[in-house]
């Protein structure tokens, strides 16, 4: 009764604080994130309450928009949390997990170590959000708005950037499938995370070779 109430409360607030937020990481982005982690929790013993509020509220208050102030998310979490009365451990818990998703690409990371079956399970059902057709509208609507091109077969991708880098990398937006998005199954922790992560990567396999027939007029 009391975390029915707690989800919806929260669905509410996440709506109504990413009105304005970019296409990337506005409501629906969290909406997948949030149907992806009730997928693989039913497959892993977690506490559901804990994922389900971790997962609404992953991308509360993203630092990139918030002059890298990687505390803010966690801030506002927990100050809403403990305002429609969630147990201060849980609101912990789950202050802990939006802070350590934040250091989302994990290049160069130095985070203290903090881990937990819940962070895990969210942790893969953002991944997954970043992979498959949906990965895919992602990056093209990410690099459109940067102005990037599509594809420029004289810029190879760069496996080995810095932090810095990567930051502020202009390349195309094909060269991205390679320095992020194709590394990312091996980088998920569930069991139901992993499968969903195959059928998602093979998907893009088979649209990158589509473009290249495309591009050579094929
Ligand atoms: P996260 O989803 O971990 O918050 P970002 O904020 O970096 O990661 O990215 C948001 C979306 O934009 C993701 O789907 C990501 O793949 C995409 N994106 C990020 N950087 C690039 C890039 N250089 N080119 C194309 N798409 C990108
Ligand atoms: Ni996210």
């Amino acid at each position: 009764m009391e975390a029915k109430n707690w989800i919806e409360k929260t669905v509410a607030f996440v709506k109504e604080t990413l009105q304005n937020a970019e296409g990337g990481h506005d409501w629906w982005h969290t909406y997948r994130v949030w149907q992806n982690a009730r997928t693989i929790a039913a497959t892993e013993q977690v506490d559901l309450i804990t994922v389900e509020l971790g997962a609404l509220l992953h991308d509360i208050a993203d630092a990139k928009f918030h002059n890298g102030d990687e505390g803010i998310g966690p801030a506002v979490a927990r100050a809403f949390l403990l305002g429609i009365l969630v147990e201060k451990d849980r609101t912990e818990h789950i202050e802990n997990i939006i802070r350590n998703i934040s250091f989302r690409t994990n290049i160069g990371s130095n985070s203290e170590k903090f881990d937990s079956k819940e962070l895990a399970v969210i942790q893969d059902a953002d991944r997954l959000d970043a992979i498959g057709a949906i990965g895919i509208a992602r990056a093209f609507n990410y690099g459109g708005f940067k102005n990037r091109s599509l594809y420029d077969p004289n810029v190879p991708a760069n496996l080995n950037m810095t932090k810095e880098e990567y930051a502020k990398s202009s390349a195309p937006t094909i060269n991205h499938f390679y320095e992020k998005l194709l590394l990312l199954k091996s980088k998920m922790k569930t069991e139901t995370g992993k499968k969903m992560a195959e059928d998602r990567h093979s998907f893009m396999e088979k649209y990158l070779l589509q473009f290249y027939k495309e591009w050579g007029g094929h």
